[in-house]
């Protein structure tokens, strides 16, 4: 085994709520993400699936430094990220990118997708003769499967899945080593996700790279994951092989996502038991006692109220560590 990309241990994210007086106070603490754990190889896919508000975003931003963590910490290459200056992670900026899901949003649209592409190099210095900027930003287009010869138009004239190329190839510019894809398909027709998926997967492959790959949606990352992490209210309750996971859930809440991710096969699809959560998500600002998922959990007992349960192997498949305690494999179909 190689040593680990990234390591992310007991990271923590708390939010400030503010109160609505003159002189605004804090009244509370939004607990958006609260003790993710994991590792990440070269060239490995982690997938990152759990309900909206469940903090995968901020997992994202706060190892890429854009939320400052409020403990825990991120190692890449054995660095640590969480103690350096902005001066200090200005170099490491090329090797760790981000896609955001609204590409339009994320795109300046008064500028030519050249213009977009190049913006790296030139923050970067990316020393050369004249013309390589250029040439790298032809070559990127290339990369991603888009014609240089439409150097010079703006992102309002291509379609969701060819800007989100164009996410991609500015993400691209400075050869990272590591990308955090934050939804990237999630705003786009479903006709057109699986080209971007499976232009990723090829860039990963050419490449070398490494994924964070988020989505609230367990079908989408299926495909491109080697592991997968299921979040609920800012913590990691279930992680291990894709398949394991897809095939042999040990967490209910696991459970109760990939039963509604509809069966390509409708002879399965019949066979299948839905599981129907109640209720609401709790509020992270407020997150019950004990085990967070307690409130929703058909197995729930008292002891869940009272004990946290640590995500750790569980007599399941191999390799898989779930946080429950009542954890039990349960074949989807
Ligand atoms: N800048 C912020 N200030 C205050 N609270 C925030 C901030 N960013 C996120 N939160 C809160 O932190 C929690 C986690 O949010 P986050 O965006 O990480 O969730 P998510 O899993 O990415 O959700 P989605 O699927 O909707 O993108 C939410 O309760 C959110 O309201
Ligand atoms: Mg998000």
């Amino acid at each position: 085994m190689t040593a680990p990309l990234l390591e992310v241990i007991d990271l923590v994210k708390e939010f400030p709520v503010r109160g609505k007086g003159i002189i605004p106070r804090n009244v509370g603490t939004v607990q958006a993400v609260s003790g993710v754990s994991f590792t990440l190889h070269p060239g490995e896919t982690l997938g990152l699936v759990g309900e909206s508000g469940c903090g995968k975003s901020t997992t994202g931003r706060a190892i890429l430094q854009l939320h400052k963590p409020t403990s825990g910490s991120v190692r890449f290459e054995g660095r640590e990220l969480t103690t350096m200056s902005t001066k200090q992670l200005r170099p490491l900026r090329k090797d760790i990118q981000i896609v955001f899901q609204d590409p339009y949003a994320s795109l300046n649209p008064k500028w030519q997708v050249n213009d977009i592409i190049a913006e790296p190099l030139q923050i970067h210095g990316a020393e050369g003769p004249r013309g390589a900027v250029q040439r790298r930003v032809d070559e990127l287009l290339e990369l991603v499967g888009l014609n240089p010869e439409h150097r010079n138009r703006y992102p309002h004239e291509f379609s969701g899945g060819q800007r989100q190329r164009i996410g991609i190839a500015r993400a691209l510019a400075l050869n990272p080593r590591f990308m955090v894809l934050d939804e990237p398909v999630s705003a786009l027709d479903v006709s057109v996700q699986a080209g971007v998926v499976n232009l990723l997967e090829e860039l990963q492959e050419r490449l070398g790279l490494a994924y964070l790959f988020v989505a609230h949606d367990l079908s989408v990352v299926r495909h491109i994951s080697d592991r997968v992490a299921v979040m609920y209210l800012g913590k990691i309750i279930e992680m291990g092989e894709r398949e394991t996971i897809y095939n042999r859930p040990m967490h209910p809440y696991t459970q109760a996502l990939l039963s509604a991710v509809p069966m390509p096969d409708p002879k399965q699809e019949r066979k299948r038991q839905r599981i129907v959560l109640t209720g609401d998500v709790p509020s992270p600002v407020n997150p019950p006692s004990g085990c967070r998922f307690r409130t929703r959990c058909w197995k729930a007992q008292d002891i869940c109220a009272v004990e946290e349960p640590r995500l750790e192997r569980r007599g399941g498949p191999d390799g898989t560590l779930s946080a429950c305690h009542f954890a039990e494999e349960r074949q989807v179909v």
